[in-house]
């Protein structure tokens, strides 16, 4: 049972220089900074705000995920996940980190039915799925999620998978095969599941679909596929501790929103996370929204126009050395890099004997592929820090359902602060609302007739440039 570590020396000006790293001096004003920050969330949880972060202790929707687990795994054999963004990223990222990588290939290798996350309405790619789903309806089951209900591509697909269950099933099968995840009261989701009998868990009000991985929306397939969501949500409260901590330095919550925010002001307005660890290669993507649509506003909390928001990227490591790494090093110094790694693998695998015809390859022989993998990580930071580019290390002990439910609570309370030292509100996505607006009026929803025309005002095809 070991705490996540931040490492984070390599951004100080002890080690890259005065030009780009932190100085004492610095580090302490960053301290200053992030004290009240703290101190407000902290009374705002207790006004009944920040809801996320009571997620790990809420006791009810788990007893509920399970008792459905409990019920519904003998009967199915492919669990199907229908949602998108804050729907999706979570799930995948926890079945990524805790299940083997060929879980779905390989009986002997999962606990659990298949797993299929289809998080895009890509016709070609949803097409060849139904091929290969049709003949096992009767052995599936789909978990819609949606907070909102309004999400069109996640209604389209739900559209799509209750048409071919009545076809294929008969009448009445929906709600046989089919576990809605949605707001507790309102949104068409809410209305569907009181209407059709569906069995349904909740989003829990106050909950943001990106903040809601530790929520229904996340332990329902992970409990399905076989993974410990008590140990998950354990893992988050074990980190609640640490980033309520009004302490700047014992706090690694407010040391990653600092951190960032300082090189943001610098320039250094781009944060790529690097995993080197396939399990955390979708834990990066799951920050990635996060971070973006958590951060990235056109307006503070006053109302003033500031267009804020670090840009995150994600690389994955060794992979990525042999793709970024060329323009890490030696292009713009804009970015601030977070390495994810364990010190342990669970399972490892030893490199063959030498060859005579190839001596120069000895060196790795006899040795394991995570003594090489960890090799190509420090090489790649030591590299990084001789050319004064700023890092962080979280550190897993080991990669396990308590070790990632730390991580998650630890970047989700680092975004909430982040979006305080940047002046921002990092609960809404209204740029993410317009989007989902003009994807109504141009699929022709009665009530969005003027923003059709708005749009064909702006967006009217002119031939004169068509190439
Ligand atoms: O984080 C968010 O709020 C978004 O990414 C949503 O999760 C995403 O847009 C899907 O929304 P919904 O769950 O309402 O379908």
């Amino acid at each position: 049972m070991s705490d996540i570590k931040l490492y984070y020396r390599n951004v100080l000006s002890c080690v890259i220089g005065k030009e780009h790293g932190i100085s004492p001096r610095q580090l302490r004003s960053l301290g200053t900074k992030t004290r009240p920050i703290i101190r407000t969330i902290q009374s705002l949880r207790e006004k009944g705000l920040e809801r996320y972060r009571e997620l790990p202790y809420d006791r009810s929707n788990p007893r509920k995920v399970k008792a459905l687990v409990k019920r519904l795994r003998p009967l199915c054999d492919d669990l199907v996940v229908l949602g998108i963004g804050g729907s999706a990223l979570g799930n995948i990222a926890l079945q990524t980190a805790l299940n083997p990588y060929l879980y779905n290939l390989d009986p002997a290798q999962r606990d659990g039915p298949r797993l299929f996350i289809l998080d895009n309405i890509d016709p070609v790619q949803f097409v060849s799925f139904l091929d290969w789903i049709e003949p096992r309806l009767d052995r599936t089951i789909f978990n819609v999620i949606s907070k909102s209900g309004r999400t069109s591509e996640t209604a389209a697909q739900m559209l799509i998978i209750w048409d071919m269950l009545t076809k294929r099933l008969g009448p009445g099968q929906l709600k046989e095969h089919v576990v809605a995840t949605t707001d507790p009261r309102t949104g068409t989701l809410r209305c569907i599941v009181e209407q059709e009998g569906l069995m349904c868990l909740e989003v829990p009000e106050g909950v943001g679909g990106r903040f809601s991985v530790l929520s229904p929306v996340g332990l329902f397939s992970a409990a399905m596929c076989g993974i410990d969501i008590d140990r998950l949500l354990a893992g988050a409260r074990a980190m609640d501790k640490r980033v309520s901590s009004e302490e700047f330095l014992q706090n690694p919550a407010a040391i990653i929103a600092a951190i960032n925010w300082h090189y943001y002001q610098q320039g250094k307005t781009i944060s790529v996370m690097m995993p080197y660890s396939y399990q955390l290669k979708d834990m990066a993507d799951w920050y990635r929204q996060l971070w973006a649509e958590s951060l990235g506003k056109a307006r503070d909390t006053k109302g003033r126009l500031v267009h804020v928001g670090p840009t995150p990227v994600k690389a994955l490591g060794a992979t990525d050395q042999h793709s970024q790494i060329q323009l890490y090093r030696e292009g713009p110094n804009n970015k601030l890099f977070t390495f994810l790694y364990a010190q342990r693998y669970p399972r490892d695998v030893r490199i063959g004997p030498s060859l005579q015809s190839a001596p120069e390859l000895d060196f790795l022989a006899g040795r394991t592929l995570g003594q090489l993998l960890d090799a190509e990580r420090k090489a790649t930071q030591y590299a990084l820090i001789v050319d004064q580019r700023p890092c962080l290390d979280v550190i897993f002990d080991k990669i396990d359902a308590y070790s990632v439910g730390q991580f998650i609570y630890l970047y989700e309370v680092a975004t909430s602060i982040a979006g305080r030292l940047f002046g921002i509100d990092p609960y809404d996505q209204p740029a993410v609302e317009l989007g989902k607006d003009a994807t109504y009026a141009l699929m022709g929803r009665p009530g969005y007739e003027q923003l059709l025309g708005q749009m064909q005002q702006v967006m009217g095809l002119d031939q004169g440039f068509l190439v």
